[in-house]
């Protein structure tokens, strides 16, 4: 098939090279020139495991960027992946989403043949139905039995992407007529997944349901686990206790400084103000993101019950990404945590294996280190905050700190000499 990929930021390109890698002749759209100019000279704009190889093995044969909307008019389907940013009040800004739906349908204007417009991104429901489809149909003069809509969310996770775009647990199609499911059905032959056909609105309520109730299992993790640490309880071993029933499952039970990156946070907030817009209090969701901003204060408080007050301590901080095999730092845990050690007077010295630079842009004024074993040089304290792995080999380096005082928000330190933050 022809498929044409709206926007290469991080879904689109992981979307457009696993199209591509299916067999699929993909263009990606994109506004910003630099990204165009990168991805067509095989340099990945973005860091993810494997993307560096999918780009040099497709780009300039079933792949190119281009800054213009002119593939759409013979593509079988286009494919929305634009950002849908937060607003002040948590709300999904769908701006992008909409001028991407109006050049769609202007480049669609002398298209004879079907097109299907398939939203991607994570979009309030209703998008797709109620804005979408009348802008495309606008700006391309089309009758709706000539183009097709379908809302085909992703589940893919940073730093597994690929693994994720392969082997998905399922492929979620949403749409109003058999044609256009049909179709994005199609686009995916070759992976060996449950479809499941739904409507468009529905399409685009599985996405936020499924991020929040991921989240929820996060918070509720660690909600028990404060708890279990006031009874000497390894929480740990209670979630996998609990995991263990086959109507739950023991993923994302695991507790510590909870969640961040560009999906949790935004999508569970999204949610909540679209519950409070339609009348209905989000009880749930917002105790879930209460206690995910609770976690990171209590890492502190038990550092600093632990050291004595922060003021001029040097305090370590190992993990700066979100989490692991990543460099994107978006609602990383360790943004709150830094803020709050240098609100308290501390110095802090950080290291990350891939993150350094991202934080460094958003706060300059901490010490960088290239190694974990620097940053814990003559420190007062440590907090692990990112699951890295290599994390979990850290043993003979916390003896160059002052004070061996190790708190791990991600239970990955094997040294007996850590405490957890509810375990
Ligand atoms: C997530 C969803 O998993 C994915 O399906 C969706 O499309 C986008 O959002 P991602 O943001 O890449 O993917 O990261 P994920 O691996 O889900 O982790 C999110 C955050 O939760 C990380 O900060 C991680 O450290 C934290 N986490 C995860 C926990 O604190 N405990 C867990 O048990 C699992």
């Amino acid at each position: 098939m022809k498929i044409s990929v709206i926007g290469g930021g991080y879904v689109g390109l992981i979307s457009a090279l696993g199209l591509a890698e299916l067999g699929h002749d993909v263009t990606i759209i994109e506004i910003d020139k630099s990204k165009v100019d990168l991805i067509n000279s095989a340099k990945s704009p973005i860091y993810e495991q494997g993307l560096q190889e999918l780009l040099e093995k497709h780009i300039g044969k079933n792949l190119s960027a281009s800054l213009s909307y002119e593939s759409v008019g013979g593509s079988d389907v286009s494919l929305i992946c634009v950002g849908t940013p937060p607003l002040p009040d948590g709300s999904a800004d769908i701006s992008y989403i909409l001028s991407a739906a109006e050049k769609i349908g202007e480049a669609c204007k002398d298209n004879s043949d079907f097109h299907v417009v398939a939203v991607k991104s994570t979009v309030p429901p209703g998008t797709t139905k109620d804005s979408v489809k009348p802008v495309v149909l606008k700006h391309s003069g089309k009758e709706p039995e000539e183009i097709g809509f379908a809302m085909n969310p992703e589940f893919l996770r940073e730093g597994r992407a690929f693994e994720d775009f392969l082997n998905p647990d399922r492929i979620v199609i949403g749409s109003e007529e058999p044609k256009s499911a049909e179709m994005i059905e199609m686009m995916y032959a070759g992976l060996s997944a449950p479809v499941l056909k739904t409507s468009l609105t529905a399409a685009e309520m599985i996405k936020y349901a499924s991020n929040a109730l991921l989240a929820t299992k996060i918070s509720f993790a660690n909600e028990v686990g404060n708890l279990c640490k006031r009874f000497s309880v390894d929480v740990y071993d209670v979630m996998k206790g609990v995991g263990m029933d086959h109507r739950l499952s023991p993923h994302f039970l695991n507790a510590g400084c909870g969640f961040g990156g560009s999906c949790f946070p935004k999508d569970v907030s999204a949610l909540a103000s679209l519950a409070m817009k339609m009348g209905e209090n989000p009880y749930l969701l917002n105790a879930v993101l209460q206690v995910n901003e609770h976690q990171p204060e209590k890492m502190i408080e038990l550092l600093e019950a632990r050291t004595g007050p922060l003021s001029q301590k040097k305090i370590a901080v190992l993990g700066l990404a979100f989490k692991d095999f990543t460099d994107d730092i978006r609602e990383s845990r360790a943004i709150p945590i830094i803020k709050a050690l240098l609100a308290k007077g501390a110095l802090v010295s950080a290291y990350d294996p891939l993150a350094n630079e991202h934080m460094k842009a958003l706060i300059p004024k901490i010490t960088y280190c290239t190694d974990a074993k620097s940053a814990l040089l003559n420190a007062d304290g440590c907090l692990v905050v990112t699951e890295w792995p290599e994390f979990s080999d850290l043993n003979e380096e916390f003896h160059v700190m002052k004070d061996q005082i190790i708190i791990d928000g991600r239970r990955i330190l094997r040294t007996e000499q850590a405490e957890g933050i509810c375990w």
